[in-house]
């Protein structure tokens, strides 16, 4: 046998790998195709994640094993560095920044002794009841697919083989282990799927199957997704590893299905079950060798790499990696309403403020779910007040529960900071055994919040909510009472500082929201936390609103910001591969700030059904005051294409399109011309 050495090349790979498979038992083939965790570990961990997880690998053959670790707010053990959750990093729209924290993820993963990260979780946000919306990018596939590339580029450059999660389909958290996904071939292909082709084409090197059905089979049974799709027509060469504890359903539908390792321990595959299989017929030795052979080599060709360099546990948590999850709580925070330009605050004439509501001193990063991270420190939104101001202004804190209290408290201050939302118990990753988690009930705020909100509001002009959440938040009934809003997510270990200094003018808020905000829950898609069996559509989100002439409370892409931009000199040109669009930006305010420059292909011109635009470039630039910058995006023509059922290709309409430029998704926000293909 050759020696396994730094720096080997795919072929030394390939043979070493296929003389192993010359020379391993069925036994020793069929190790490379399971996870070990223990079960009792496993169980007491979920939530906490305590360590990594091992897999496969061979002492014999000299292949080491897979070490799994939970993300994507972090590395899931403990000490790691808390980022913002990854709906809130969507809405920097900052793939740069996204891709620096796949940097520091990939240390820490390294730091802890792990190798593999499943934390690239790119499901599509379809309905803002979804458990899990705070663990993915957003609602747009474009969007997702940009993001989840940009991390899985971070991680993987440390030699961390990234994990591209759930496939497929994977957008109701409570019946996820049983519901059924009915969807067409378009709304899979255009909607459903992009952004994980995004990924693997990036390079992703391991998916990990959802629990749910599609089209009445399992994701970790399903041929079609794992054998047609994913590694037929998208030539994907890494492994494909199954959620955990339920993610398999039997050992020949896991292994005829296409799914390499069963996770987080062997049920299925367990030697004897898959020996019996194979003297059955039942499975073929072919399969068996694929994905061991996939196994070993995806993790030869990750540790053999050379590593840019070394991994010592000092990197884990430290001052660097806190501040980069302090610049991604500063460029996620959205400010949807800014009225008499109430922020930023001048602490130059504040002698006294309020801050009311129980979340501004709880530690509230996200759900407690297999995301969560136990990390060294969180500053709430209070301490991070409080840490900015000293005590230069007087701080008063208010619970919000005594209404008689909060009156004469909002009424005798010079400013009332609300913070109000959600936590763990009102959203998150559904966990049977520890009974938490699941999907929204209730897409407005709680209604002592509400009452809060209005009883300050009516005491106070200058009145500040701050929302906390990973998902759309109906406003309705207040919004219209309060001067100004800004949506803060669950922000991470540095959160509170983040808040803080947005409040204050330190940092000009820059975010757009990566999803849309609806008046009326009846503008939303059909959602059943409990379904059996649902249908997925074509049109969700900013689509679905434009296509039905909805108007949403906030528009997807929208955001404010301290200062102001102008757009103007829209200009496109087509080559052979590409559109190419330009547009001059200014700042036209006194204030410096980032802009998130959007570009959008409009379809009003196409002989099939299509959404009135989609989302297909943007771009995050810095503006100082009076600052001009000539901003270009290239948008491939194949990024044009949709999925003909019939011919089973993706086609380019040969029309005239419209092209888009701007701030938000909204009208009023984008220049548009039109260019012919
Ligand atoms: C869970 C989650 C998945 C996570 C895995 C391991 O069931 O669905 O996202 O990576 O278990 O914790």
């Amino acid at each position: 046998m050759n020696e396994i050495k730094k720096g080997m090349n795919e072929e030394e790979i390939e043979n070493y790998v296929k003389e192993v498979l010359e020379h391993m038992s069925l036994k020793e083939k069929v190790y490379q195709m399971i996870g070990n965790g223990l079960i009792l570990k496993v169980l007491k961990d979920r939530g906490v994640g305590r360590r990594v997880y091992d897999g496969a690998g061979s002492k014999k053959f000299k292949i080491p094993s897979f070490k799994f670790t939970d993300g994507p707010r972090g590395v899931v053990i403990p000490g790691s560095t808390c980022f913002p959750v990854s709906i809130a990093r969507g809405a920097s729209w900052d793939v740069n920044l996204e891709q620096n924290i796949g940097n520091v993820i990939g240390k820490e993963v390294r730091a802890h002794g792990g190798n593999l990260f499943g934390g690239v979780c790119i499901n599509l946000l379809r309905h803002p009841s979804w458990g899990r919306a705070q663990e993915t990018y957003g609602e747009d596939p474009f969007l997702i697919g940009e993001f989840g590339a940009a991390l899985t580029r971070g991680v993987q450059k440390h030699n961390v083989m990234a994990t591209a999660k759930h496939f497929a389909a994977n957008s109701i958290e409570t019946a996820r282990f049983k519901v059924n996904v009915k969807i067409d071939e378009r709304t899979l292909r255009e909607v459903y799927l992009p952004h994980f082709k995004r990924c693997v084409e990036e390079g992703c090197v391991t998916i990990m199957t959802a629990y749910n059905k599609v089209r009445g089979e399992y994701c970790g049974h399903n041929k079609y997704l794992l054998r047609n799709i994913l590694k037929s027509d998208w030539n994907f060469q890494g492994f494909v590893h199954s959620d955990w504890m339920r993610g398999v359903k039997s050992t020949m539908g896991g292994i005829t299905g296409g799914l390499d390792v069963e996770m987080p321990r062997a049920k299925y595959y367990k030697y004897r079950k898959v020996k019996k299989a194979l003297q059955q017929g039942n499975i073929s030795q072919a399969m068996i060798d694929e994905a061991a052979g996939r196994v070993m080599r995806t993790i030869l060709h990750y540790v053999t790499k050379e590593d840019p360099q070394t991994y010592e546990p000092a990197l884990i948590g430290c001052e660097e990696h806190c501040k980069i999850a302090l610049e991604a709580a500063e460029k996620s925070m959205v400010l949807l309403k800014n009225e008499q330009n109430i922020l930023p605050l001048n602490k130059n004439k504040i002698k006294r403020m309020a801050i009311f509501g129980r979340l501004a001193i709880i530690k509230n990063t996200g759900d407690h779910g297999s995301s969560n991270v136990s990390t060294k420190y969180v500053i709430t939104p209070l301490k991070g007040i409080q840490n900015y101001l000293g005590d230069s202004i007087q701080i008063l804190y208010n619970e919000g529960s005594d209404k008689e209290s909060v009156k004469s408290v909002a009424k005798e201050v010079d400013a009332a900071i609300l913070i109000v939302g959600l936590d763990h118990k009102d959203e998150g990753e559904f966990i049977r055994e520890l009974k938490i988690g699941g999907d929204r009930e209730n897409l407005s705020l709680h209604d002592n919040e509400i009452e809060l909100i209005k009883l300050v509001a009516s005491e106070n002009q200058n009145c500040v909510v701050v929302l906390i959440g990973g998902s759309a938040i109906i406003m309705e009934e207040w919004k219209d009472q309060v001067p100004v809003i800004l949506m803060a997510w669950y922000s991470g270990m540095e959160g509170g500082n983040a808040l803080a200094r947005i409040i204050f003018g330190d940092v000009n808020p820059g975010g757009k929201l990566p999803f849309t905000i609806p008046k009326d829950p009846n503008h939303l898609p059909f959602f059943d936390k409990d379904a059996d069996e649902i249908e997925y559509g074509y049109y969700h989100g900013y689509t679905l609103f434009e296509k039905s002439g909805f108007e949403p409370a906030f528009a997807f892409g929208f955001g404010l910001t301290y200062t102001s931009f102008n757009y103007n000199n829209l200009q496109v040109d087509v080559n052979d591969e590409k559109v190419l669009a330009s547009v001059e930006v200014k700042n036209t305010g006194k204030t410096a700030g980032d802009e998130i420059i959007q570009l959008y292909i409009g379809f009003e011109q196409s002989q099939i059904d299509r959404p009135v635009k989609l989302l297909k470039g943007f771009t995050r630039v810095h503006l100082e005051p009076n600052e001009n910058k000539h901003v270009m995006i290239e948008v491939s023509k194949e990024n044009l294409a949709w999925y003909n059922p019939n011919s089973k290709s993706w086609e380019v309409e040969q029309i005239t399109y419209t092209l888009y430029m701007g701030g938000s998704s909204r009208a009023k926000d984008l220049l548009s011309t039109q260019f012919t293909l």
